[in-house]
């Protein structure tokens, strides 16, 4: 009887259940959508028990369509949508508020005014972060801040806090395990990466009440199993957990220092394996746990971009310009270029480099003769200049020059965008063939723990590429375009 891992990848859009052999193929993939509530704007929630539902299906659906069985899985691995805060009650497991997603403005108050307080080095010198809205700290603060009652439980001992990986943890166990990972206790703005432990002056600052915390595991062991009731009558260990960003580093088989990997999905994200080093940031990046395992953590360095695949969602559901992500590849092909025409998709303020939570998204350079290509071209194109943005910062960082960028996410696809990034970038970028690498680094972090691959060496093997795409742009041409979009985004930000 063949066995599987079984990759439960919990993203901003959607949930999906992957069953990865030993080979490290995919045997079957179930993926469900679920809502996205907007309440005002800049605010982006998810309802937590519909993210746990759409969880449930998508495993009977893997199950049922594969026709595996439940005992032919050796573990589970969790990988998630980061830094997007739960907080629930103990004892009925009920959340007390929406899950606050990690592109949510609504506590951008709450950072000016730590901001104004001088904190931001504190923050910066023990997690690696700064003070932004997007980190967990801060959501947390906001939901025991505003929601009735919820302050006095949570100081009583009655609440607990989770990133999706532990509520997903908690809900698959029944309860019995409230824990995180190294990747994502370092998303929260609460945890010193260096200390390796829940920073009590943090705490203090945010005011949150240390009880309510997970325990923070490896990434790759067994935090409990499941309850019979919730997987067929079966008890399968939660063998591995990371956030989605570190699990597609793992997938991607970065283990070496100076390796990277960008990850396309609704935001973009660079990360580049820089050992059991963790290098401070001069230029805008994030220092942050790539993941521990075998007694030991690996530091990497980020860059975090918000708005990457959504700007393709936008044209398709916001504007309709396009009827499915796959055309906009024929469109931009259609015209030699964008005609000067810029879109700087900030639709919910711009990380790295920039760090502005206030920026909001703008167009540039559009005429008449504007259509539909050139538009659908900009705003792919956005996409390769905001990665720029970020490795100009990554080189600067590191004083390592990338010699290949390793690609994934479903915007990679899109060999208009491959070529146009690696022309942007001048080094060759690499497709693999296993495109879900972020449910495979947490299938390959569960197999792990479970034996069902003994090393690292062997996953190493397991990663083949696809497709290269080498720069073939003029150099002037590159800078030229390049430095169209900094202005361009020199002129958002000024236009507030
Ligand atoms: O930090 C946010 C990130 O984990 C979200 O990933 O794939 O939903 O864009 P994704």
């Amino acid at each position: 009887m063949e066995k599987y891992i079984l990759s439960l990848d919990q993203g901003t859009t959607s949930s999906r259940a992957i069953l990865f052999t030993k080979k490290g193929e995919i045997a079957h993939t179930a993926q469900k959508e679920f809502t996205q509530h907007f309440p005002k704007p800049g605010w982006v929630e998810h309802n937590a028990n519909e993210i746990w539902g759409s969880v449930l299906s998508v495993i009977a659906s893997a199950l049922s369509e594969s026709g595996v069985k439940p005992e032919q899985i050796e573990g589970i691995g969790i990988t998630n949508q980061r830094e997007t805060t739960v907080v629930w009650d103990k004892e009925t497991g009920i959340p007390v508020y929406n899950a606050i997603v990690w592109q949510s403005r609504q506590t951008a108050e709450i950072c000016e005014e730590l901001k104004a307080k001088g904190l931001n080095d504190t923050f910066r010198d023990k997690t690696g972060l700064l003070i932004d809205a997007y980190f967990s700290g801060t959501k947390v603060k906001w939901i025991l801040d505003n929601v009735d009652g919820a302050r006095e439980k949570a100081e009583e001992g009655k609440l607990l806090f989770g990133t999706i990986d532990s509520w997903l943890i908690w809900k698959l166990s029944g309860g019995k395990a409230h824990v995180t990972d190294y990747s994502n206790a370092s998303r929260t703005l609460m945890y010193n990466i260096y200390d390796l432990k829940w920073d009590q002056e943090l705490l203090d600052i945010l005011r949150v009440p240390a009880s309510m915390l997970p325990v923070v595991r490896p990434s790759s062991e067994v935090y409990g199993t499941t309850v019979p009731y919730h997987f067929f009558g079966k008890e399968i260990p939660i063998a591995g957990a990371a956030g989605d960003q570190q699990a597609a580093l793992f997938g991607q088989a970065c283990y070496e220092e100076g390796m990277a990997k960008n990850t396309y999905g609704t935001g973009c994200f660079m990360l580049m394996n820089t050992g059991e080093k963790a290098v401070k940031s001069e230029n805008g990046l994030l220092t942050t746990l790539a993941w521990g395992i075998d007694g030991k953590v690996t530091y990497a360095l980020e860059g975090s971009i918000f708005v990457a695949g959504s700007a393709i969602q936008w044209l398709r559901d916001g504007l309709r310009l396009i009827k499915s992500a796959g055309d906009t590849e024929g469109y931009a092909e259609k015209v030699a270029s964008t005609d000067g025409v810029y879109v700087v998709p900030a639709f919910v303020g711009l990380g790295t480099p920039y760090w502005d939570s206030d920026v909001r998204g703008a167009v540039f350079g559009i005429t008449r003769g504007t259509s539909k290509e050139h538009f659908v071209r900009a705003t792919l194109e956005s996409l390769a200049y905001q990665t720029k943005d970020v490795l100009t910062a990554m080189e600067a960082d590191s004083g390592i020059s990338l010699k290949t960028l390793r690609v994934d996410g479903g915007a990679v696809k899109n060999n208009f965008l491959m070529q146009f990034q690696s022309d942007m970038l001048s080094v060759p970028v690499e497709r693999p063939e296993i495109n879900e690498t972020t449910a495979l680094g947490a299938a390959y972090l569960a197999g792990l723990a479970v034996g069902f691959w003994s090393n690292r060496e062997e996953i190493a093997t397991q990663w083949k590429k696809e497709k290269e795409f080498e720069p073939a742009m003029e150099v002037a041409r590159k800078e030229e375009l390049y430095s169209g979009w900094k202005k361009a985004v020199n002129a958002t930000m000024a236009f507030k």
